[in-house]
């Protein structure tokens, strides 16, 4: 090549590899084009970690057979952070030594990639055919070439590292807003969610029906960054004696009736996650198949005779205590540990009353057609002081329920149908035992209401401080509503 047409490649060259944003294109683009450029039989990017292991990003091999390179040279260019020029390696008294002599490697040119102030990689060409095949001139050439790659790749990790801050946020932005709640046992739980996305492992989610088990599940897989889709079933809902066929498929003719073959979910949901509802009611049979799934990553439709490779995310979820079932012989143990990997107890609503106010703000959004503005403090009292045995799903019912028979544009606490027992009838009744927090709740909100809201004076009653008060009514998120006095 004559000079002046090198010089018009580099630059095509350097403006195309400046362009690349993701720093392993860009390593690929550099080493494949600066192998091409200067005429080498191969060529390797060696990058650094952050602990100081070196490994291959990428190589070019325009000759075969040849498995070493000179890691003598590799590192001299990675400690000094200077760019080598070897005429003829094999007579290179300090390379003697090294894998050169081995692979008769004659010629290497090598420079630093430098990011920052850091030594960050080489680029390493070499030719094992000609002595002398790179010129000083080459050096400088290569000096260049990989500045001008250092700009890049830093730019490239740079732009790597504003795109996952960006992911973030919005991974917060997204659960926050559509897993309302303030209260120290949901942070904990959308903690747990952002841990357990990137995670492959199976996770169980334990809870009574309403708690928000499959809206878990469902922002579980969205964080996962899985290609697949999310399949649910619910192992309730779905007769037993179909439920095989359903999970796992069959094949044509396996049974009178499976005139064509039909895909199970596992395999519908394969490269995604498969939502296992009420998991306590899969029949003990299919616990084993499951089991054998689990473990062996494949399934067996009904009828095939060789078994099918799945790649499928399990999330379980169930409002019994498996332990109990366990017990009863109801399920096995053994699957009960291979699901229980990670864990999510989702805590009912009655133990977490201070995210009412700000489920109810939610869902007067979502069912209020803008035509709700807001809801009255009595009435959020009486949403307060239920015991929830349906929990965010059945708040969610009487809000929509009541969003409709507003008759203006505030929900009165006449709108609100639920059925309020005196409290302690209904837990006679049901044989559940109320907190002493929940008893105190009702009675400071009783005692409110009876002085009509009138703070100091409740407290005086209450023989407690007007503070003691109001830390109480924050805690229990009833300070987040407007109105009444001071
Ligand atoms: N923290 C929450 N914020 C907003 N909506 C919720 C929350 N938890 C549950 N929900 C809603 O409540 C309803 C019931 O939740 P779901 O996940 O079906 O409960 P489960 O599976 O435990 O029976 C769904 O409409 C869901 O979107
Ligand atoms: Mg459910």
């Amino acid at each position: 090549m004559a000079e002046n047409d090198k010089y018009r490649v580099l630059v095509n060259i350097l403006t195309k590899i400046a362009r690349l944003t993701s720093p392993e294109e860009l390593i690929e683009e550099i080493l494949e084009q600066a192998v091409q450029f200067m005429e080498a039989e191969r060529g390797y990017v060696f990058l650094q970690t952050v602990s100081g292991d070196i490994f291959k990003a990428a190589g070019v091999e325009n000759i075969e057979g040849l498995k070493r390179y000179s890691s003598t040279i590799v590192n001299r260019v990675l400690s000094t952070g200077e760019a080598v020029l070897t005429h003829d390696a094999s007579k290179s008294p300090d390379l003697i030594s090294d894998s050169v002599v081995l692979e008769s490697i004659r010629s290497v040119i090598a420079a630093p990639l430098i990011v920052g102030q850091d030594v960050k990689g080489v680029i390493y060409l070499d030719s094992t055919t000609r002595t002398g095949l790179f010129t000083n001139r080459d050096l400088e050439l290569l000096k260049a070439f990989a500045g001008v790659a250092s700009l890049a790749l830093s730019n490239a990790t740079k732009f790597r590292e504003l795109l996952e801050s960006y992911e973030a946020l919005r991974t917060d932005f997204e659960l926050k807003s559509e897993f309302v709640g303030q209260s120290p046992k949901i942070i904990e739980i959308v903690t747990l969610i952002k841990k357990f996305a990137p995670s492959n492992l199976p996770v169980l989610i334990t809870g009574e029906s309403g708690t928000g088990k499959e809206l878990a599940a469902k922002m579980l897989h969205k964080l996962s960054m899985r290609k697949g889709d999310l399949v649910s079933v619910n192992c309730a809902a779905i007769p037993s004696d179909l439920l095989e066929a359903e999970l796992f498929g069959y094949k044509k003719g396996a049974f009178t009736g499976a005139t064509q073959a039909k895909k199970g979910l596992f395999e519908v949901a394969d490269g995604g996650t498969l939502f296992l509802d009420e998991i306590s009611e899969l029949p003990i049979d299919l616990q084993a198949k499951l089991l054998r799934a689990l473990q062996e990553h494949e399934i067996r439709p009904i009828g095939a005779t060789r078994p099918i490779k799945v790649d499928v995310r399990i999330i379980a979820a169930t409002n019994r205590d498996l332990k109990e079932e366990i017990k009863a012989g109801r399920f096995r143990e053994d699957l009960y540990y291979r699901i229980n990997v990670l864990r999510i107890d989702m805590p009912p609503l009655r133990d977490r009353p201070e995210d009412i106010p700000l489920l109810v703000s939610h869902f007067i959004r979502k069912y209020g057609n803008d035509r709700i503005k807001g809801i009255e403090r009595k009435a959020i009292i009486k949403l307060m002081r239920y015991h929830w045995p349906g929990n965010i799903r059945e708040l969610e019912n009487v809000i929509a329920r009541a969003a409709v028979m507003a008759s203006s544009e505030l929900i009165r606490e006449s709108d609100i149908q639920i059925e309020e027992l005196k409290t302690t009838e209904v837990h006679r009744g049901s044989g559940r035992i109320k907190t002493l927090e929940e008893m105190e709740r009702e009675y400071v909100l009783d005692v409110l209401e009876r002085c009509g809201w009138n703070k100091s004076k409740a407290a005086r009653m209450l023989g407690i401080t007007l503070r003691g008060l109001q830390y109480k009514l924050k805690r229990w998120g009833v300070e987040s509503e407007k109105g009444g006095d001071g």
